[in-house]
């Protein structure tokens, strides 16, 4: 018990219940305290999660000196507020995606975690699924030849019942956007981790089906730093569903793939069959697991976050000039905070 890394949760939703799951299914990690403003929320999931500490004020959460890890699962206008408070306090922080949906409180809470020397890290969950991580080795290692093209397509489909479930969704304050900004950010998160950094965006955002402010489609021509070209469409305004897909093409060879697992996975001149045999399955249930994992590492070894934060907020940057592109009519360079020229974006 002694030994056993200490964690919080800070609000306690629909996707606090993979931190608390991960973190009871971890003999390293123990749930010593949870928080959320609604304080009956708070109570309830302490009971359905072994009796941690409830707090209607998770500043209460934060002044325990036994609490070394910090889960943020509050909507994702609040997180670096509440990121920031944890880091200042002493604690590490896993942060929900996206890391957070404006600019310059992303620059803040990178900084509080500099300045603090505490660690923060971001849950892309997909990035740790089979196929993900053997698409990556394969692209880190050549194996398609020069990166040409790289597309994304994140097309779902969300109910007028989902908008109304929860009152922060598909706003500008909270949310920060909509098919981008909350479901796609997985899918841009991941085509820029395989291609490598945006640098130019040209997009159009529509509200074309739910009653929402924020955009229900989008379609972003990208201009890769290594000079591929690439698209992402995004939506949460048709109907089926479709499968989250990722396309990666270099001269060299192809790799497609989506949920229902490998599309295409060729490269020229050889046979990559024995590759695809452990691929198959794609488990995002279980996706929160190595994050909470990784946080005990931080604690104990002074490990880095498996997507620590200036990785992390990549995606919201590339989404950011998505925006900022459709608004102005022309194409927007990306940039990351401190390095150069970018325009406060910001629409809450
Ligand atoms: N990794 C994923 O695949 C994934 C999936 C769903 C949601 N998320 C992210 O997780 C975050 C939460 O989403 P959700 O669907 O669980 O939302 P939710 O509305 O179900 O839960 C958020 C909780 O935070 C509480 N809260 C709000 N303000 C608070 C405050 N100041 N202090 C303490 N508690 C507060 C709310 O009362 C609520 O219980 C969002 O940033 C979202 O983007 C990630």
């Amino acid at each position: 018990m002694g030994d056993r890394v200490t964690f919080g949760i800070v609000g306690c939703g629909i996707i606090a219940e993979n931190h608390a799951r991960a973190i009871e299914a971890s003999p390293d990690a123990d749930l010593l305290a949870v928080a959320d403003v609604v304080s009956e929320r708070a109570r309830a999931f302490a009971e359905a999660h072994g009796r941690p500490q409830a707090y209607p004020d998770y500043r209460r959460l934060l002044e325990r000196d036994d609490i070394a890890v910090v889960c943020v699962t509050v909507p994702s206008g609040l997180h670096a507020e509440v990121a920031m408070a944890a880091m200042r306090a002493g604690k590490h922080v896993l942060c929900e995606k996206p890391l957070e949906i404006r600019r310059d409180r992303l620059n803040q809470m990178i900084a509080v975690s500099e300045t603090t020397g505490r660690q923060l890290g971001v849950v892309y969950q997909r990035r740790t699924t089979p196929v993900a991580k053997a698409a990556k080795a394969a692209v880190d290692a050549g194996d398609l030849g020069r990166l040409v093209l790289g597309d994304a397509l994140l097309k779902y489909h969300r109910s007028a019942d989902y908008y109304r479930g929860a009152d922060w969704r598909a706003t500008w304050a909270l949310d920060g956007g909509g098919a981008l900004m909350n479901q796609g950010v997985h899918g841009v998160d991941l085509l820029q981790w395989l291609m490598g950094d945006i640098r130019r965006v040209s997009a159009r955002t529509a509200t074309l089906v739910h009653a929402i402010e924020v955009e229900d489609t989008a379609v972003a021509y990208l201009e890769f730093a290594s000079g591929a070209l690439g698209v992402i469409t995004a939506a949460t305004s048709i109907y089926p569903e479709q499968p989250t897909r990722l396309s990666v093409h270099g001269s060299q060879g192809s790799l497609v793939f989506s949920d229902r697992g490998v599309e295409e996975w060729t490269v020229r001149g050889e046979d990559v069959a024995p590759r695809m045999g452990d691929v198959a399955g794609l488990d995002f249930a279980h996706g929160h697991r190595p994050f909470i994992d990784n946080m005990v590492a931080v604690v104990r070894d002074g490990a880095q976050p498996l997507v620590p934060a200036r990785e992390g907020r990549k995606a919201v940057d590339v989404i950011l000039a998505i925006y900022e592109s459709s608004r102005r009519g022309m194409p927007v360079v990306v940039t990351h905070g401190d390095d150069g020229a970018s325009e406060e974006t910001s629409r809450s």
